[in-house]
């Protein structure tokens, strides 16, 4: 890591800039506190550059984004661009090209934060869904046959690699140790062994033989579906999870709403190997409706910035990030929601520097 840290910022769509002008502010004056150097680039790659230019990302975009030491980005998702593209070209060209094989989300519920769960509390929703990011259905195989026509073929299948699994499944292992839960340190794999009995058979063994090497570790297995009753009845009982990447799509969407929602769940796109850089979002999407209104919640982002530090080595910004934002969810907002909050999207932003 380089002594400078270089940030790419990329606001991208709606709400996108808004919420990242936030966390660039919380960024900059916790830079300031502990004394990080670094070097900030604005990107305008998103829907309204495409409208105009036909392009989303640049031809050498993917090797601009290599050079720095992380990307902060705001949303994808523009009203007036068909659904996929922009996701394509945004989100998933960037996660495989940098090869950010793992997509970390950690469901944790803010102290003043409300939950849809009742009787549930901030000491039972916290733990981390690790889901890979670089395979299975998102990889784009397949293709139609006779495609308009009443004998129709569409297939898309999901791909398997034992590097690709292997590598997420050691990442996880490593991760649970590492949080070393007071509870227990505890890795559960979510799967669907029971019908997906090809692609998550070789998840299933490459789990067994990698928790060998973490006798520390108490490793379990969930079918995806009880997962996600679990989540909603005993989300206490999870340490770690560790997931494929349709699936953790979908039970990080759960896990969002249980944390209190798209205004603080975030998530980053890691590439842990040395040298890589990694993107971090907030979970909820561009909003294009709240667009210019001041009403969007930027903490999710806020919280995005607090993980890309912890990644980028700064891990004493991080926590005092994480510090501010339980300070100002727990003694000053109203609600998460957006337009609920009892202040405009920059008054949090500004609560949060004063807490920092
Ligand atoms: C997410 C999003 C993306 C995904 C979409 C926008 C491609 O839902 O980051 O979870 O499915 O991975
Ligand atoms: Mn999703």
């Amino acid at each position: 890591m380089s002594e400078v840290k270089k940030i790419a910022v990329i606001g991208g769509d709606g709400t996108g800039p808004e919420v990242a002008a936030e966390g660039v502010k919380v960024f900059q004056a916790v830079a300031e506190i502990e004394k990080i150097k670094y070097e900030l680039a604005e990107f305008d790659w998103g829907g309204d550059r495409y409208l105009q230019t036909g392009e989303v990302l640049p031809a050498d975009g993917l090797d601009q984004l290599r050079t720095f030491d992380a990307i902060l980005l705001g949303a994808v998702g523009h009203p007036d661009v068909a659904p996929g593209i922009l996701e394509r070209k945004l989100l998933l060209d960037v996660r495989f090209g940098l090869d950010q094989y793992i997509n970390l989300r950690p469901v944790k519920l803010f102290p003043g934060v409300e939950t849809p769960l009742k009787n549930k509390g901030p000491a039972d929703i916290d733990f981390i869904v690790v889901r890979e990011n670089t395979e299975d259905l998102y990889c784009g195989a397949g293709g139609f046959m006779h495609k308009g026509t009443a004998h129709e073929v569409a297939t898309q299948t999901a791909i398997y690699t034992r590097r690709g699994c292997e590598r997420c499944i050691r990442y996880a292992f490593e991760l649970t140790r590492k949080r070393a839960n007071p509870k227990g340190k505890r890795l559960t794999l979510v799967a669907k062994t029971n019908v997906l009995t090809i692609g998550h058979d070789l998840w299933w063994r490459t789990f067994k033989e990698v928790s060998e090497e973490y006798p520390d570790v108490e490793h379990d297995y969930n079918h995806v579906d009880a997962c996600c009753m679990w989540i909603v009845k005993n989300p206490e009982y999870y340490d770690v999870i560790v997931t494929t990447n349709m699936f953790g799509d979908i039970i990080t969407d759960l896990s969002g709403i249980i944390q209190g929602g798209m205004g603080v769940a975030a998530g980053g796109n890691i590439n842990p190997e040395p040298g890589g850089t990694s993107m971090f979002e907030p979970m909820g999407g561009s909003a294009p409706k709240y667009t210019g209104t001041g009403k969007i919640n930027p903490i999710a982002t806020i919280n995005a910035v607090s993980m890309l530090l912890d990644q980028i080595g700064e891990t004493a910004a991080a926590d005092r990030v994480m510090q501010a934002i339980m300070t100002v969810t727990g003694t000053k907002m109203k609600s998460q929601n957006a337009g609920q909050m009892g202040y405009t999207t920059s008054e949090v932003g500004d609560l949060v520097v004063e807490a920092l």
